[in-house]
């Protein structure tokens, strides 16, 4: 029988602990929330950007605080930034995947978080709707995108056998996750999707994310959630923020109380992730002057597809 000696006994457990003490989890999580160009026919909108508050509200609703990502900073600025906050969400939206500020942004925050996790530095980042497109074109270096007939409308998720031991679903209760598959709760409202056609012939995608669910438009398959396999990545093609936090009157919206836990379960997950991460700001005055705080939202009135937005010069 192999005994291990005292020595090497006391050398693992201090080892052990060591690597326990450098990784309390952080109960002060703050999240970066990316914003993104306004679009043109907002007739609220001023300033370049904006963030829809669901997406404020939804991490704020699970323990985190958030501090806005403005588009057209430096690198240099948007790297201090990233070394200050806990993880990043990319939000739905629409703009340019290739060619805009915000993925000229979400390029920089994804490379650094990339390297960060390489080096033992957790950050988690989570992808909604276009955070989740955003995410497979930086993972593939291009745009494999295809048109589907997925605007406005609630589907049941089909979720594939990787689901029951994914990190995400894992730690959801047994009757929402029933709930998600058998009823139609997920809220989806794009006109494009990853197809698991394009994913499963693209080798860098494949490679790096795991499909936890697929839903379909009559025509193609495509991945309504996905999480990488070696990194703390997230990706949502459906929005869980809507059925708490947003109030358009149109198909494919749905406040169900599953819904609204659905949204709950998603948003502290992504909390907990960030949790793990140490990273903080330099001052509490500096954390203060970054946090949404400092700006108020617009209520839009009528039928807006965002009930308030957060606008930024
Ligand atoms: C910010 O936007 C201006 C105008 O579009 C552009 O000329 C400039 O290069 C941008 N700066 C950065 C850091 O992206
Ligand atoms: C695959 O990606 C190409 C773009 O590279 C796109 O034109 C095509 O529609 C996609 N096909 C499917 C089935 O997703
Ligand atoms: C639920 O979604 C499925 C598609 O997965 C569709 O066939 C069905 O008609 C939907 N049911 C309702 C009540 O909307």
């Amino acid at each position: 029988m192999y005994r291990p000696t005292a020595a090497l006994c006391a050398l693992l457990s201090a080892c052990l602990c060591a690597a326990e003490r450098s990784q309390p989890l952080n109960a002060r999580p703050v999240i970066g929330v990316l914003a993104q160009e306004n679009l043109p026919e907002d007739r609220f909108a001023r300033g370049s950007s904006y963030i829809a508050a669901s997406y404020i509200k939804y991490l704020e609703g699970a323990g985190a605080r958030v501090v806005p990502i403005r588009i057209n900073r430096t690198e240099k600025e948007y790297a201090k930034t990233f070394y200050s906050i806990n993880g990043l969400l990319l939000p739905g939206g629409d703009i340019d995947l290739q060619t805009s500020q915000f993925s000229r942004a979400a390029k920089i925050f994804y490379d650094l978080a990339l390297k960060a996790n390489d080096a033992g530095d957790y950050f988690p980042l989570w992808g909604t709707c276009q955070g989740l497109q955003q995410l497979s074109v930086l993972t593939a270096n291009k745009d494999l995108l295809t048109l589907t007939d997925t605007l406005a409308v609630a589907l049941p998720l089909t979720l594939t056998p990787a689901a029951q031991s994914s990190r995400l679903f894992r730690s959801f209760p047994k009757d929402l996750l029933q709930s998600l598959t058998e009823e139609n709760i997920t809220s989806n409202f794009h006109s494009w999707s990853l197809s698991m056609q394009n994913f499963s012939r693209n080798a860098k995608l494949k490679r790096f994310y795991k499909v936890l669910s697929t839903n379909n438009d009559g025509k193609k398959e495509f991945i309504s959630t996905m999480e990488a396999y070696r990194y703390p990545f997230y990706a949502v093609q459906w929005h869980p923020e809507k059925s708490s936090f947003e109030w358009i009157d149109k198909p494919g919206m749905v406040h169900s109380t599953a819904a609204v836990r659905a949204c709950f379960y998603t948003g502290s997950f992504f909390v907990s992730e960030a949790m793990k991460s140490q990273h903080h700001f330099s001052s509490p005055m500096e954390e203060e002057q970054a946090l949404i705080y400092n700006f108020s939202p617009i209520f839009k009135r009528g039928r807006a597809i965002f009930v308030q937005n957060y606008y930024f010069d």
